[in-house]
């Protein structure tokens, strides 16, 4: 999964690579910020995980989407402020979850486990 920033300032997700974009992608966990207030966090209940961030939802300060990673499909929900930044899905062994956050940029958790 490559997610990259565009001159333009737009974040996109590559579907399909067609020249290098090793220069645009954004790199995960890469700013200088609270981890636990920005790396997914997760609770499974049998066969679903609630995925959720502990950060706050301010109008200048939120997370804009929750994206979960399964390899061969993904599922974004956004956000605005005063939402709660979670969302339930369906658990798989190597799964990944990533939040963005407007101020502080990519995070992943890409240790989800039961
Ligand atoms: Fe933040």
């Amino acid at each position: 999964m490559k997610i990259v920033k565009c001159k333009n300032g737009n974040i996109m997700m590559v579907l399909k690579e067609v020249e290098d974009v090793t220069d645009k992608v954004i790199r995960s966990n890469d700013v200088d910020a609270a981890v636990e207030k920005h790396v997914p966090q997760y609770h499974i209940e049998g066969d679903q995980v609630e995925v959720f961030v502990n950060h706050v939802m301010e109008d200048d300060h939120y997370i804009e989407w929750i994206m979960v990673d399964y390899g061969e499909k993904q599922i974004i929900k956004h956000f605005v402020p005063g939402n709660e930044p979670k969302v339930v899905v369906d658990y798989q062994e190597g799964m990944k979850a990533y939040s963005y956050c407007n101020k502080h940029s990519l995070w992943v958790n890409d240790n989800i486990i039961k």
